[in-house]
Parts: C-alpha cells; sequence; structure tokens
C-alpha cells in the first residue's frame, strides 16, 4: 500500500491527512453515538430496562432536586431504577421523591446532606443508606459562582465549597461505594464535570480548574478498576438551562445548543454504558469537538472573552433591577 518510490513530502502529507482524519473521526464520535443511541429504543424495544438490567435496582444521585440530577433521576426512574436522593433541602428532596414515585411506578429514598461539608455528607450518606447496595452511582452536584468573576472577588468560604463539593464530594462518594461494585462485578459511576474542563477558563477559573479535576480523576479511576465490570463515565455537558447557567438570560431559553435538563437527561442517560467519555447531548458533541480542536491560547482568549461580556451584562441588569 505504501509506494516508496512517492516523494518524501507526500509521505508527510498522508501522515497528516490521516492524522487530521483520526482526530476528526475520534471527535465526531460522540455526536454519532449519541444518536445511535437516541434511535436504539426504536428498533429494540427492551432498551428501556437495559440499564435496570445490566447494573441493578438502585441509583443514587447526588444534587438531585433541580436542573441536570433531577431530571436524570427521572430518566433513571421511568426504566425502572429505585433512586436515592441526596441534596440540603428536606423538603425539596419530599417534593422531587413524591413526583418520581407518583409518575414511575418505583421506590425512592431521601437523604438531606451538605457536599460543601464533605466528610460528613459521606458519612450520612454511608449511615442512611444502611445495607442498601447503590448499583448506579451520579455524582452530579456542583457548584459555581453567580456569575463569572476575578479570583480575589470570590469570597474565601466560596472557593471552598466549590472545591469540596466539586472534587471532594465525587472523590470520596467514588471511594465509598466503588469497592462494594467491584465486589459484584458490576455497576456504574457517572462522574459530572463540564465542557469547562477543555481548557483553563478565566473568570470561571476555580470552577473549570475544578471540572478538570473530575475529567482527570474519573480517567484514571477508570483505568485503577479496569477489570472489575464497573462502568466509569465522564460527563460533561455544555450550557444547560438550569439554575447555574441563569447568569445568561440567552440560556434561559431552550434551544438544540442550550437544552432543558429534561431534554439533556434523556440523551445523557442514553449514552450510559455506551460512552465512557461525552458531552451527553448531541449537539454538545459538536461543541465539544470545536472547542476540543481550538489551540489553548485561542480557547482562553475567547473564553475570557466572553466571561467579561457575560460579566458585563449581568451586573448591568442587576443594576438595573436595583434602581
Ligand atoms: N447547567 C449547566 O449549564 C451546566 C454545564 C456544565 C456542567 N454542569 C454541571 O452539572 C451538574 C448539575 O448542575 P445543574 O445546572 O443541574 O445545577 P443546579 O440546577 O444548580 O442544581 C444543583 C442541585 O444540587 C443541589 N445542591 C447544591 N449545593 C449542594 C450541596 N452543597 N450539597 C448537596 N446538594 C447540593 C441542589 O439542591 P439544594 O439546593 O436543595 O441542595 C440542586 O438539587 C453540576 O455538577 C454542574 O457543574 C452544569
Amino acid at each position: 500500500m505504501w509506494n516508496l518510490t512517492l516523494p518524501y513530502s507526500t509521505h508527510l502529507a498522508l501522515i497528516g491527512l490521516m492524522v487530521v482524519i483520526y482526530i476528526i473521526f475520534e471527535a465526531l464520535w460522540n455526536s454519532i453515538v449519541i444518536i445511535i443511541a437516541i434511535l436504539t429504543p426504536f428498533f429494540n424495544p427492551n432498551e428501556d430496562t437495559s440499564l435496570l438490567k445490566k447494573f441493578g435496582p438502585w441509583a443514587l444521585v447526588t444534587g438531585s432536586t433541580d436542573g441536570i440530577g433531577k431530571a436524570y433521576a427521572f430518566e433513571l426512574a421511568k426504566r425502572g431504577i429505585n433512586i436515592v436522593l441526596v441534596s440540603r433541602n428536606e423538603e425539596k428532596l419530599k417534593k422531587t421523591a413524591e413526583e418520581i414515585e407518583n409518575k414511575h411506578l418505583v421506590k425512592t429514598k431521601i437523604i438531606v446532606a451538605d457536599f460543601s461539608q464533605v466528610q460528613k455528607a459521606v458519612d450520612t450518606v454511608k449511615e442512611k443508606l444502611g445495607t442498601l447496595k447503590i448499583d448506579i452511582l451520579v455524582n452530579n452536584v456542583g457548584k459555581n459562582y453567580d456569575y463569572p468573576l476575578y479570583l480575589t472577588e470570590i469570597p474565601e468560604n466560596l472557593i471552598v465549597d466549590i472545591i469540596n463539593i466539586n472534587t471532594g464530594a465525587v472523590t470520596l462518594m467514588c471511594r465509598a461505594f466503588i469497592e462494594d461494585m467491584k465486589k459484584r462485578g458490576k455497576g456504574a459511576i457517572v462522574n459530572v464535570s463540564s465542557g469547562s474542563e477543555l481548557h483553563p477558563l478565566p473568570l470561571m477559573n476555580v470552577y473549570a480548574a475544578t471540572k478538570a479535576y473530575v475529567k482527570s480523576f474519573t480517567a484514571g479511576l477508570r483505568y485503577e478498576y479496569r477489570n472489575s465490570g464497573v462502568t466509569i463515565q465522564h460527563l460533561a455537558p455544555f450550557f444547560v438551562n438550569t439554575n447555574m447557567s441563569a447568569f445568561v438570560p440567552m440560556f434561559q431559553r431552550n434551544n438544540f445548543i442550550v437544552p432543558n435538563a429534561e431534554n439533556y437527561a434523556k440523551f445523557a442517560v442514553m449514552t450510559l454504558g455506551k460512552l465512557t467519555d461525552t458531552s451527553g447531548f448531541w449537539s454538545h458533541g459538536i461543541q465539544r469537538f470545536i472547542v476540543k480542536m481550538c489551540p489553548t491560547w485561542i480557547a482562553i482568549r475567547g473564553g475570557a472573552n466572553l466571561n467579561k461580556i457575560f460579566r458585563r451584562d449581568y451586573i448591568n441588569s442587576r443594576k438595573k433591577f436595583d434602581e
């Protein structure tokens, strides 16, 4: 196949072309698999119970009374999986549990825990679960600042909370449940990070750095447990219309670039067991491809400029509101 009579430069050009094709294919594969995942249930009527059969009957979702976590819990319940909901507010937990039980024929359990006190929260979760085995662990809880800020503008305690919640909770929750899954030879862990893990993101710097930790930690953990039978997924959404993205009014309108949590979770759950590293939503797969291809110095400038615009608009709208 390799023609040695061709000039040296042609060989180099061919190698370059193959590398480009590989990179494009690897990046677009995300979107392709998500689309295949979406179409699968139309051809396989048993698809809806496949997660239950593959992993088991109980899932635990952190940060499950709002946004992506709540929608993810509903999607799992739709597939016959019982749900343990973990958040800070007992009233919201009871209401969400009631909504899930009314809509789907599953059991729920609620646990009040605050992951800013991460060790205490994980101890509470373990204690309240007792002997109940968790088959699917969704480490979704996350925190960001209300709008883009420079480091010294962020209160110290908020920085500590963001680090504890975004990195500590994922790490200690995995540590608490993975050995048990390994013993059973099955189970799934979903660690939710963010598209901001791809490059440093000025003015959301602490948040993006914690999400880069989640990506790195998840990849390392997957290798450590590669022969255990446990599926370990890194789920990195781009913007989803939730409370967390409310600082940008444009992101409070659902569309194919910024889906609502329900639409996002519908796609994201379908990737579980199919993709180990994904944005979880078809158009986010394309966004991920573009951002990933960007040289870091361009991505940093672009991200900083975008955040400066979001920050200016947010501050102006607050001023108008206060007048
Ligand atoms: N929305 C986006 O555009 C976006 C993009 C990329 C990645 N993500 C990631 O996706 C995940 C979910 O985000 P979201 O937008 O769905 O968030 P959200 O709408 O703000 O919901 C956060 C959930 O976490 C709970 N929570 C907050 N602080 C907590 C704490 N200290 N301890 C326990 N529970 C706590 C909240 O309930 P209580 O307040 O009742 O505790 C709520 O149920 C996060 O990891 C986030 O970083 C989001």
